[in-house]
């Protein structure tokens, strides 16, 4: 099917996890390469994709073209004696795909159960948690290129994941549509990931000595229930800022004056930090602007009570990110990305 249904002045509302009234002058349902391309040859000067709406935050209606991208598909490409390739298109929910691998004891994903989102926009920021990124069991993207409409390979090199980062958020930015993603997985020794101090207590709560990639998964969906707001109930996008990266220099004058500061090693010697922790200790747990929370037990959180609006939430990012930069000499950085 290459024809579209596209509709006009459409409520973003329901689109982006974090819910903010907002609306899209035009907007579209993709389900196939060939649908993209008729897409990207309207008339609008804006267009965006959207995936499942859970790293963006509508701030003012969308003048132009909202393509919402719904590529489905998961697929065992490869099969080898200890692990295989699942190729999965881009419209997936992410959690849905973790719990399909689950089911089929491929493991790989386990620790990063429960993230919202799609599939396809999980490269884009390398999501992670509980010490897992995707880059640790990403194989290879299919793209398609906006410009010229030609569909272009990218590997682990090509998409220079980081924290938080890649190609896709720099150079990349805004060029490419990504249709799906290829994964390896184990079938059998899954390399389980229990370091993470909340994985261990939980397992340990539960007397579990030899967890399964089911039992790693079940207990990371309990620890995310436990800090983060359901998106289904309460409107947010995760965590709202990026952990700060500062160099050791820097790091050792601040922990001079705050010896308890959250810290983690760094590529490069450098040292993150805790964001969760310095907008903690800044006193914003629970506080609001508007309609605009900052999650109770999770600072790193901002949620919409129901009916926040964007200039609460502008004022708020301001008076956090100042706060923040008073007290600690830190810039925190949005990991989601406002339009
Ligand atoms: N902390 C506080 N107060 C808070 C929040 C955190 O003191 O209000 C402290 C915690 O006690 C802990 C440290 O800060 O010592 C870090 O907190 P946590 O382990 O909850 O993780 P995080 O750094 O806040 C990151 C990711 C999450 C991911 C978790 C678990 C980022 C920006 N966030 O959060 O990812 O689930 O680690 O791996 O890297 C997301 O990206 O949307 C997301 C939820």
């Amino acid at each position: 099917m290459n024809s579209l249904n596209l509709k006009y002045n459409v409520s973003l509302k329901e689109k982006h996890t974090f819910g903010l009234e907002a609306s899209a002058e035009a907007f579209v349902k993709i389900q196939n390469v060939s649908q993209i391309k008729t897409a990207l040859q309207l008339p609008y000067k804006s267009k965006m994709v959207l995936g499942g709406g859970s790293n963006v935050v509508f701030t003012q209606d969308y003048l132009g073209l909202v393509m919402e991208l719904d590529i489905k598909g998961i697929q065992v490409e490869k099969e080898y004696k200890n692990s295989i390739h699942l190729k999965v298109g881009g419209g997936e929910n992410w959690h849905q795909t973790v719990l399909w691998t689950l089911r089929n004891n491929y493991g790989g994903l386990e620790n990063l159960s429960l993230i919202p989102g799609k599939v396809g926009a999980s490269p884009i920021q390398n999501i992670g948690a509980y010490g897992v990124e995707l880059k640790d069991i990403f194989i290879k993207l299919k793209a398609l290129e906006k410009s010229t409409g030609k569909v272009k390979t990218f590997f682990q090199k090509d998409c220079q994941f980081g924290y938080r980062d890649s190609f896709f958020k720099n150079k990349g930015k805004g060029k490419y549509i990504i249709l799906e993603v290829y994964f390896s997985l184990t079938k059998n020794n899954h390399k389980l990931n229990t370091a993470y101090g909340a994985i261990k207590s939980e397992l340990a709560k539960k007397k579990i000595e030899n967890p399964t990639i089911q039992d790693i998964s079940k207990a990371v969906i309990k620890i995310r229930r436990s800090k983060l707001p359901d998106p289904k109930k309460i409107g947010n996008a995760g965590s709202f800022f990026k952990n700060p990266i500062i160099s050791k220099t820097k790091f050792k004058t601040i922990h001079k004056k705050f010896p308890k500061l959250v810290h983690y090693p760094a590529p490069n010697g450098k040292v993150k930090l805790a964001a969760g922790w310095l907008i903690d200790r800044c006193n914003w747990k629970g506080k609001s602007i508007g309609g605009i929370m900052v999650h109770p037990k999770q600072a790193l959180v901002l949620t919409n009570q129901g009916k926040g609006e964007a200039k609460d939430l502008q004022k708020m990012i301001k008076k956090i990110i100042t706060s923040v930069k008073k007290k600690y000499d830190v810039s925190l950085e949005a990991e989601v990305n406002l339009v």
